[in-house]
């Protein structure tokens, strides 16, 4: 099937559509009815942090308009969401002392949700820590995960006879490489053992909390949603391969295999050169709890260069000067979904596949005519979509797929610049309006094919 060919695209109509979102990039009132301090909080209020000063205190203000975005999905026919939870808004130290407002949120929501047909699937950790267990060591403190498996117990037994659907962590590679690593984001730290163990023990968490969540929640799915991405060498040279393999390893690897029950990669360990004695016995059995599905994220190939190769030969923008690219900069390249969807299939075989994210940044404005008119968003997702189409009928196991995000919001170190929603926000007056990408995609959630 050529990709231009979109008729083919057809999707079995039990397919999951959905759209997604974060506590910390939607829900605003940061200090509201008992929440504690999240290391984002922290973070935004840490002057010199966020593009433009931005924070998420008051975001989309969810937590107060949460009626009227349930009835806007149901508007535009969405099967599903993907939200996050909040873990200081429900408990403000991070472990112990429960706050019930927040606990009334999350159950009003989903009660709202299903009333309006509409699947939740509740993700428990999208980066937003409670800043009391920052301050005993974050992640990269064992009794972090500990924390966070009784928190998956709370959240579980107090959603799970309703909530099917769950992810412990949202993309661990970034909250532990970016956020302890690279210190872009909360908590902003720049340390490479700090990073391995906050990797670690976002995994033990992670599968510490899938038997509870099974336990507390019978017959539900439980998977995890990774950033994953293909990677490919910007030159030809052997340098760039091995940057390549290396960056593969980093983003990719170092996350599957100890999901799919291989340990952490050889080659990588070697790579850090670090002790790891945060690894202890039982650790890898525990990670490698069988999933349900694994979630997707994917919004663009990696290319991976090396500092040996001379600049001109291997920099992305000299050597793709025309590459096709969203507000935020990203590579549009959806073949590259197909590429991704088929290795994961083939060597991990995990039981489902979600693309538990997949989207683009744009400048949406409003016309004259009070609509937003986002035609390279469609474009953009169209295009997505028929390459997943491909994947599923080559036999991948593709049951979802969920675009970020359901609305405009706080895109992290970024602040409110892109705009990555299919339903357009102004911050001023709170107002949504759905852009043309929610009208196409309402058409194909109706239809089960990629419309044009
Ligand atoms: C992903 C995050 C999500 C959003 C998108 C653009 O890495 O999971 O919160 O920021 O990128």
């Amino acid at each position: 099937m050529s990709s231009a060919d979109s008729s083919q695209a057809v999707f079995p109509k039990e397919f999951i559509w959905g759209a997604a979102t974060s506590s910390y990039q939607i829900e605003g009132a940061w200090n509201e009815d008992g929440k504690g301090e999240s290391i984002w909080d922290r973070f935004c209020h840490t002057p010199g942090r966020i593009a433009n000063g931005d924070t998420g205190d008051v975001a989309c203000d969810h937590y107060h308009r949460w009626r009227e975005d349930v009835a806007l999905m149901r508007e535009l026919g969405l099967r599903a969401y993907r939200f996050s939870i909040s873990w200081p808004r429900l408990l403000p130290e991070g472990r112990g002392r429960v706050n019930q407002p927040g606990l009334d949120f999350y159950n009003r929501l989903v009660d709202a949700l299903l009333d309006a047909g509409i699947t939740p699937f509740a993700t428990l950790y999208h980066w937003d820590l409670p800043q009391a267990l920052q301050d005993k060591g974050g992640w990269p403190a064992r009794a972090t995960a500990e924390a966070f498996a009784e928190y998956a117990d709370l959240a579980s037994r107090s959603l799970g006879d309703r909530v099917k659907h769950w992810m412990p962590l949202n993309e661990p590679w970034v909250s532990a490489f970016i956020g302890y690593l690279e210190g872009r984001h909360a908590p902003g730290h720049t340390s490479l053992d700090e990073a391995l163990a906050a990797a670690h023990h976002l995994l033990l968490g992670h599968g510490w909390a899938v038997p509870v969540i099974r336990h507390n929640a019978p017959s539900a799915q439980v998977g995890i949603a990774l950033n994953l991405t293909t990677v490919v060498p910007a030159s030809p040279s052997q340098a760039d391969a091995e940057a390549a393999r290396v960056r593969d390893g980093l983003i990719n690897r170092w996350f599957l295999d100890p999901l799919a029950g291989r340990g952490y990669p050889q080659d990588m360990v070697r790579h850090f050169g670090r002790p790891m004695p945060f690894v202890q016995s039982g650790d890898l059995e525990a990670i490698a709890a069988p999933l349900n599905f694994l979630g997707v994220n994917y919004y663009a190939r990696t290319i991976a260069r090396s500092d040996a190769v001379p600049e001109s030969e291997n920099d992305p923008p000299t050597v793709l000067p025309n590459a096709e690219r969203t507000a935020v900069g990203w590579e549009v390249c959806p073949e590259e979904l197909y590429e991704l969807l088929m290795r994961l299939h083939r060597d991990y075989a995990f039981r489902a596949l979600l693309i538990t994210e997949n989207g683009a940044a744009y400048d949406d404005q409003v016309g004259p005519d009070g609509r937003v008119d986002d035609p390279r968003r469609i474009s953009y997702l169209k295009r997505h979509l028929q390459a997943a189409a491909r994947a599923l009928a080559e036999g991948v196991p593709l049951r979802g797929y969920f675009v970020w995000s359901l609305l405009d919001n706080f895109e992290w170190a970024l602040g409110y610049g892109p705009r990555f929603g299919i339903i357009y926000v102004d911050y001023a007056t709170q107002r949504r309006i759905p852009k043309s990408s929610a009208y196409w995609y309402r058409r194909v959630m109706e239809s089960n094919r990629v419309v044009d």
